[in-house]
């Protein structure tokens, strides 16, 4: 069998400012989906998530709560490797800022761009969000210099010598790689954003802070620290290290890179779009593969915020609804590159309504039937004696090439849309031939037909679903009488699975079923404990 492309991806390395928001959980939930997709498919893969630990905010944050900054970075970082754990995200390496073999890549990186004279020193006046870890320009800011972004806190005047980074020499080489490589910044509207940005002309920008301790001192001049974000975008190459390698960029650089897809929101796409590639370019390195902008999330179609006092605890929502309900939603209630919303009444509906009705209640019913009159067998038929005009084998058929392009695409509303399809045809199917009314005539054959068709169906949903809902789907093959966990990321990689279980007809006949279970409960419509 031939080796399948490796794939690898990030989640932006959050800060740990506060405890993780549904911001960042939204980003990582993607992040997983797709990597678990790749996996399903038998592809290596590296999945790269992480924590962004130096400057200034991280700083003072640590001081406002009385701690040394290291002892904030520690209790934050915890607190996302916990929530990923409980939201089920698999990822293949934590990437923390503060760790000393990631000082080691930056100081070789900021070395090597440094040897090719793109770093200076000058003096830098302007106004400085401490919550964007940015530079604005004047006429970005709101009335009373506040941030646009970050629309309760000002912006603080700077006057100081910096270390700038020469981001204007590398205009046209920028320009020539959105031209060439019109998917290297996605979607459409942020690729726009970007040229239109970058059009305007590109500044430098600085890359050091002097009267900041807490950062990665300059390896030329240690009265300066590196400026937060030039650190956090090679923490994405410190990932790239085995646990044994020592860091040297070589190292890092051997195996997974370039990365094939940044994940970011769409706040960030300037330091991923147009900064990180032009530092790649100065350091003589290959661009990652893409970059993809999604949008933001609302609540009740109002921003979120701690001010607002409307933000949505991630952990509050898996403790509630459980991992597979959360990711669900999202993934199949938001476009991605869209802003979604999050409104729990639609939210309970929308469960309720394709997860416990069409999904669990066609899968519960199945088994039923097949327990009454298959004895909790499969139907002992083979999938090639249904006839090809068969209303499920059609549609299964070809569900697993639309459902990949869809996955490819990451358009995982239609991945999951397009499953839905098959699921409520299922249950149109069982309806319309039921088989209680055949089974009384003693149509055994034409039971056991339908009932296959059906099982079958709900097999193939789960499988495909399984990168959006792994338990549930773990949990549908368990009552189909199959083992395959797909948590487990060595059994779902076996070679040739993907190609067996993502078609239509692989069900062994004459099978014993598990025990039938429902398979999602029902959820109440939010009452005095909204989240
Ligand atoms: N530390 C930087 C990233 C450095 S990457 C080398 C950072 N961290 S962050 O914690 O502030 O942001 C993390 C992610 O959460 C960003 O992708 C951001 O777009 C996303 N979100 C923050 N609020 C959001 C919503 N309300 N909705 C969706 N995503 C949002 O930026």
């Amino acid at each position: 069998m031939p080796q399948l492309s490796r794939f690898s991806i990030t989640t932006p390395l959050y800060y740990v400012n506060a405890a993780p928001h549904i911001g960042s959980a939204y980003t990582t939930l993607i992040a997983d989906t797709v990597a678990r997709f790749a996996r399903l498919q038998g592809r290596p893969v590296l999945l790269i998530t992480g924590t962004d630990e130096h400057g200034q905010k991280i700083q003072r944050t640590a001081q406002e709560r009385g701690l040394v900054p290291q002892q904030q970075c520690d209790r934050v970082a915890a607190s996302f490797a916990s929530l990923w754990k409980r939201l089920d995200i698999q990822y293949d390496r934590f990437s923390r800022t503060t760790a000393p073999r990631h000082a080691a890549i930056v100081r070789e990186f900021f070395q090597s761009v440094w040897d090719n004279g793109d770093i200076y020193l000058a003096r830098k006046q302007g106004w400085y969000c401490v919550a964007c870890e940015e530079f604005k320009e004047e006429r970005e800011l709101l009335d009373g210099k506040y941030c646009s972004i970050h629309t309760n806190k000002s912006v603080e005047w700077r006057d100081e010598q910096n270390y700038f980074f020469r981001l204007s020499k590398y205009q046209s080489q920028l320009e020539a790689l959105y031209r060439d490589r019109p998917d290297f910044i996605q979607p459409p509207a942020r690729r726009n954003e970007v040229l239109s940005f970058v059009e305007r002309g590109l500044n430098d920008f600085s890359i050091s802070r002097v009267n900041l301790d807490w950062g990665i001192p300059v390896p030329t001049d240690p009265e300066h620290t590196i400026y937060v974000w030039f650190d956090a975008l090679l923490g994405y190459v410190t990932a790239l290290l085995d646990p044994a390698d020592e860091p040297t960029l070589e190292n890092a650089l051997a195996r997974w890179w370039p990365v094939d897809l940044h994940l970011i929101g769409k706040d960030i796409l300037r330091f991923h779009a147009v900064y990180w590639p032009a530092m790649l370019m100065a350091a003589g390195l290959d661009l990652p593969q893409r970059v993809f902008g999604h949008g933001f999330l609302t609540k009740d179609g109002l921003k979120m915020g701690k001010s607002l006092g409307n933000t949505l605890d991630p952990l509050a929502m898996v403790d509630k609804y459980g991992a597979d309900a959360v990711r669900y939603y999202f993934l199949r209630e938001v476009e991605l590159g869209q802003d979604g919303d999050f409104n729990e009444t639609r939210f309970v509906n929308l469960l309720n309504a394709e997860l416990a009705n069409d999904l669990g209640n066609l899968l519960n019913r199945t088994l039923k039937m097949a327990g009454k009159y298959c004895g909790g067998k499969t139907p002992p038929i083979a999938a090639v004696d249904i006839s090809s005009a068969d209303a499920l084998k059609q549609l299964g058929s070809s569900l697993a090439e639309r459902v990949e392009d869809a996955y490819r695409a990451l358009m995982f509303n239609r991945a999951c849309q397009e499953v839905l399809a098959l699921v409520r045809a299922s249950n149109k199917y069982l309806d319309d031939r039921a088989p209680w009314s055949l089974y009384k005539r003693g149509e055994q054959a034409a039971v056991e037909q339908v009932l296959y068709a059906v099982l079958e169906s709900v097999r193939l949903s789960a499988y495909l679903l399984s990168p959006v809902i792994p338990n549930l789907s773990t949990e549908i093959y368990r009552q189909l009488g199959i083992v395959l966990d797909f948590n487990d990321k060595t059994a779902i990689a076996q070679p040739g699975l993907y190609v067996e279980h993502a078609r239509w007809g692989t069900l062994a006949p004459d099978q014993l079923l598990g025990e039938a279970k429902p398979l999602f409960a029902r959820l109440e419509l939010p009452t005095d404990g909204a989240l």
